[in-house]
């Protein structure tokens, strides 16, 4: 493991970052972002895709595992913070290692800088903080990328991600939400995407995090604890602001509660639970948002809210746009309001005569237009709806033979790859997702302002009339990074 300062200065990715945010914020054309010319796809030897890896542990390890797979790919460097976990990298019980010769890494600047060339594409799964600038640096070097969900932590990355991936159409980007290749989720799309219920006027949406997965609602950990050897804690920091390392407080996993890192249960979960409706009703910035929590604080989200955000119309919305209302941490729907069966709830017994089963505690999306409800669980089931008080599927089976076809499964990893080989599309692009996790990251910051309705200026990134706003909801990274 070499530990040489990054190959590639960090001026220059500054310059690139500063541009880019001057003339997204500008709401201008884009033009800065356009740095170099087009890429020229470029693949590895033997035709093959040449991957490096930012981050291998948690959810990294399913990502490299799952890229790997691909018999178009080759790892061609790894990365992780953890020194523990770079060793340990890819190793069976027998401690067979399928990486030995791969060049190893700590700090994923360094990696980039000394394989320059060498890599076509890189793969990130570190925390939520560290994504944006990890992702946009990718891209300066006109690497595809494959980020993590959701996509960054502040709502300013997430348009910078978007605005960049815009401007370099070459690139393929997609952001890791493998569910949405499941043919249950391409299902629903279909079906919002053809208006089964009408004209959508609101969706409630809802998690059971982050109560029992993480800690929230808390003052900043006390504690100053000494870092051990393995972890190289201020890479971990990246570009946040410095604070101890407390042992067990944050890594690995438990970062997501903590406002300077995370996104709280919402931007964590509703990537999987609101990206293909987003999507597919073409939402756009919010206008409004409005939260009701207990317990958050300056350091972290609360334990359970209630978001509400208001979307301007588009042609698949009521002719006044569409509200989000959305439940975490033990809040629920209101059901009856709905006119839904309480028995929908998680703790219900789901509609036995109809084969319905309770609705999922990861959560669910339930769509409300003015011809029905549609309900769109995370995963696994197949969404179904509710016209006229009348049970409705689609899915085309025996006994509905004009119904419509579920479209298949597709490794989500694979499409991406594919994608960057020039074959078929990536599924969830940056242009699409920095939209959605704008949205979230927006929703996750109301928390600040609770029982307070918010107008949210995209051109501003800013809450109108709150000047803090910013600071919170703009791009902020620690002097270095
Ligand atoms: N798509 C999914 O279903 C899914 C599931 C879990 C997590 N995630 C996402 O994956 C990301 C990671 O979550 P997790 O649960 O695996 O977290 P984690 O803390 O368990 O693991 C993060 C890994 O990244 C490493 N790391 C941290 N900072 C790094 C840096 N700057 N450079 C290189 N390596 C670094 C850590 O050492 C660790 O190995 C998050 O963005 C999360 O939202 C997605």
């Amino acid at each position: 493991m070499s530990h040489a300062s990054p190959n590639v200065p960090s001026a220059d990715r500054r310059d690139f970052l500063k541009a880019t945010l001057a003339v997204t914020l500008a709401g201008g054309p884009f033009g800065a972002l356009a740095v170099a010319s087009p890429s020229t796809r470029r693949v590895g030897p033997n035709g093959k895709l040449a991957v490096a890896k930012i981050a291998c542990g948690g959810m990294g390890a399913a990502d490299l595992a799952e890229v790997a797979k691909h018999p178009d790919v080759v790892i061609v460097g790894l990365c992780d913070v953890d020194g523990n976990t770079l060793d340990g990298v890819g190793k069976d019980d027998k401690g067979n290692d399928p990486y030995k010769g791969t060049p190893k890494f700590r700090d994923w600047r360094q990696m980039l800088g000394n394989l320059g060339d060498k890599v076509d594409a890189v793969v990130i799964s570190t925390p939520d903080h560290s994504h944006a600038l990890a992702s946009l640096e990718a891209m300066r070097m006109k690497k595809h990328v494959y980020t993590q969900k959701p996509l960054a932590r502040s709502a300013g990355e997430n348009r910078l991600l978007a605005e960049s991936a815009k401007v370099n159409p070459t690139l393929v980007t997609q952001m890791g939400t493998q569910r949405s290749a499941r043919s249950s989720r391409r299902f629903a799309y279909e079906l919002v995407k053809r208006g089964v219920v009408g004209k959508i006027k609101a969706m409630h949406a809802w998690t059971d995090r982050p109560a029992g997965w993480w800690p929230s609602g808390q003052p900043r950990p006390t504690g100053n604890d000494p870092v051990p050897e393995w972890l190289s804690w201020d890479l971990w920091l990246g570009p946040a602001p410095v604070r101890p390392y407390v042992s067990g407080a944050y890594h690995p996993f438990k970062w997501r509660g903590t406002r300077d890192f995370g996104t709280g249960a919402f931007g964590d979960m509703a990537c999987h639970i609101l990206d293909l409706p987003f999507y597919a009703l073409g939402l756009g910035y919010p206008t409004e948002v409005h939260c009701d929590a207990p317990d958050g604080t300056d350091d972290q989200y609360p334990n359970q809210e209630t978001v509400r955000m208001k979307f301007a119309p588009t042609p698949m919305t009521a002719s006044d746009g569409c509200e989000l209302v959305w439940f975490d941490g033990g809040r629920l729907p209101d059901w009856t309001a709905l006119g839904l069966s309480p028995e929908l709830a998680p703790s219900g017994k789901g509609l036995p005569t109809d084969n319905i089963k309770p609705l999922p505690n990861d959560g669910a999306a339930i769509l409300v237009g003015d011809a029905g409800v549609l309900v769109i669980p995370i995963e696994g089931e197949l969404a179904f709806a509710f016209i006229d008080g009348k049970l409705t599927r689609f899915d085309k089976s025996d006994d509905r033979p004009n119904g419509i076809e579920v479209p298949k499964s597709t490794n989500h990893w694979h499409d991406w790859v594919d994608a960057c080989l020039g074959r078929g599309k990536a599924r969830a692009p940056f242009e699409l997702a920095g939209l959605l996790c704008e949205a979230l990251a927006v929703g996750a910051v109301a928390s600040r302002y609770v029982g307070r309705t918010m107008t949210y200026d995209p051109k501003q990134i800013a809450f109108v009339g709150e000047a803090d706003s910013k600071k919170f909801l703009a791009p902020s990274w620690r002097t270095g990074w």
